[in-house]
């Protein structure tokens, strides 16, 4: 185990985000075998190759693509969900930037697998330069044939891919409000199934829908070309091939890297040079939305689904933040709050009052006006949040908070008792001396 690269092997080769570079180090040849095989034998492929979906909750793919109604009574969808709101991650934007072919490739698959002639790529507004490299990247694809009318020289066989750039909404990356960004609505989310019909039934303007992730459909092309056996070997026994891992936070080189599922979180951590500036205090293995994990007991992780869970927290995006001994758990977690109440959409009242309560009891507490029973009035909170909200950014906005009390509860009560960092003036991040002025809060 440890870095293994299939998605990242040539992101560094000059001009690999142009389709002739690409095309010369194997591209387009998953895509190729792809066109001459039934649809169902392709969906079996990324069933064998056990790809589980790179967006956070790591659902299998091929049962996703496996709902896609067979019959074309309506028109087919496909979304690459490209919106990487998730603080610590920024591997899509990096994939679209370096290699958009293969994210091309991947839903270009999906799409002559789920019998859907038309894609998006949901784009977060503020990565323009990965819009760019991905626009230009279409634009090769369709001179080529790859993209437009009888795609690869197969008649009847079409798909058109268009790229839609959001307005900077974290709740736009959920995939119900994503669509309905996508058609011009306001980005909230929308019922659930058993409430409502999956998104593989009716999603986009009431038609069968498949939304990925771009991590998702970059992984596709390989197990095309080189079998889902061949990418099933790769990995654990239920989280199989390569994840794409941002570490940033106190390492050395902070970077994108690829690793075999599985890898222990300690090896990605020197892969990227090894903690800086201090001893380690704590790793967020996967985005801001998962639970935090201290350094004595992250030598038993492992970076796959199963091995995270087991410690309690979650292998999410891959946005892996390590934090060295300086750093104030408090204030971290107090701009974390502040993160989830700014991006909560309003539509639930759990969400919508919860968030901006405990960030205002998390920065009254920092301001050195924490009060006897915050920390229950914290927890008290969180749990009428978790599980309450109409979409998970309810429970991500609560789970970091519970965490960081179960693990560092006596770095609240140092803050509540001596109205001082417990980890002295030098603390990461500095001690914040204004409030935000965009959260205008009640007093709670
Ligand atoms: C608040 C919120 C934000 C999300 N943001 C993203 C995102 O930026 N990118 C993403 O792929 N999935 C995101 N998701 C998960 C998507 O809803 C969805 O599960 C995912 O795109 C499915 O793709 P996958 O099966 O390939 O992982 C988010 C979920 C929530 C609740
Ligand atoms: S949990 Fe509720 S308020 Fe929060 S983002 Fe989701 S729908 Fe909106």
């Amino acid at each position: 185990m440890g870095e293994l690269k299939l998605l990242l092997k040539h992101v560094d080769e000059p001009g690999i985000e142009n389709l002739d570079t690409y095309e010369k180090l194997g591209g387009y040849a998953g895509l190729k075998k792809a066109v001459g095989m039934e649809r169902q034998a392709i969906i079996d492929e990324v069933k064998a190759s056990g790809l589980r979906g790179r967006g956070g909750a790591g659902f299998p793919t091929w049962i996703k693509w496996n709902g896609i109604p067979k019959d074309t009574s309506k028109p087919h969808y496909i979304i690459n969900n490209a919106d990487e709101g998730e603080p610590g991650t920024f591997k899509d934007r990096e994939l679209l930037l370096k290699l958009p072919h293969m994210v091309i490739e991947g839903m270009i698959i999906a799409g002559v697998a789920l019998q859907a002639e038309v894609g998006y790529v949901y784009i977060r507004g503020e990565f323009v330069e990965s819009a760019q490299a991905t626009r230009k990247a279409i634009d090769q694809a369709y001179k080529k044939g790859y993209l437009g009318k009888n795609i690869c020289g197969k008649q009847g066989l079409n798909f058109e891919l268009y790229i839609h750039m959001g307005a900077g909404s974290y709740e736009c990356g959920e995939e119900s409000a994503l669509m309905s960004s996508l058609m011009g609505e306001r980005g909230q989310p929308r019922l659930k199934f058993p409430h409502a019909p999956l998104p593989v039934i009716e999603g986009v303007w009431k038609c069968p829908t498949l939304i990925n992730n771009t991590e998702t459909y970059a992984a596709v092309p390989h197990i095309l070309a080189n079998g889902g056996a061949w990418y099933g070997a790769m990995g654990t026994e239920r989280s199989k091939g390569t994840k794409l891992f941002s570490v940033s936070g106190h390492v050395a080189r902070p970077a994108n890297y690829e690793v075999e599922m599985g890898t222990p979180l300690l090896q990605l951590v020197e892969l990227a040079g090894g903690v800086t500036g201090g001893a380690l205090k704590a790793i967020i293995p996967g985005g801001s939305s998962v639970q935090i994990v201290p350094a004595d007991q992250v030598a038993g992780v492992n970076l796959d689904y199963e091995s995270c869970s087991a410690a309690g927290t979650l292998l999410g995006s891959g946005g892996c933040m390590v934090f060295n001994e300086n750093t104030d758990i408090v204030i971290l977690m107090k701009r974390t709050a502040e993160f989830y109440a700014h991006e909560s959409c309003g539509k639930c009242t759990p969400c919508r009052e919860g968030t901006r309560w405990i960030y205002k009891i998390m920065e009254r507490i920092v301001s050195g006006g924490g009060q006897k029973g915050d920390v229950e009035l914290l927890l008290n909170i969180c749990a009428n949040i978790d599980g309450r909200s109409y979409c998970a950014l309810g429970d991500a906005a609560a789970w970091p908070i519970v965490a960081s009390i179960k693990h560092y509860r006596h770095e609240y009560d140092y803050w509540i008792e001596h109205k001082k960092s417990p980890v002295g003036p030098n603390c990461i991040p500095p001690v914040p001396e204004v409030m935000n002025p965009l959260l205008t809060l009640t007093p709670v």
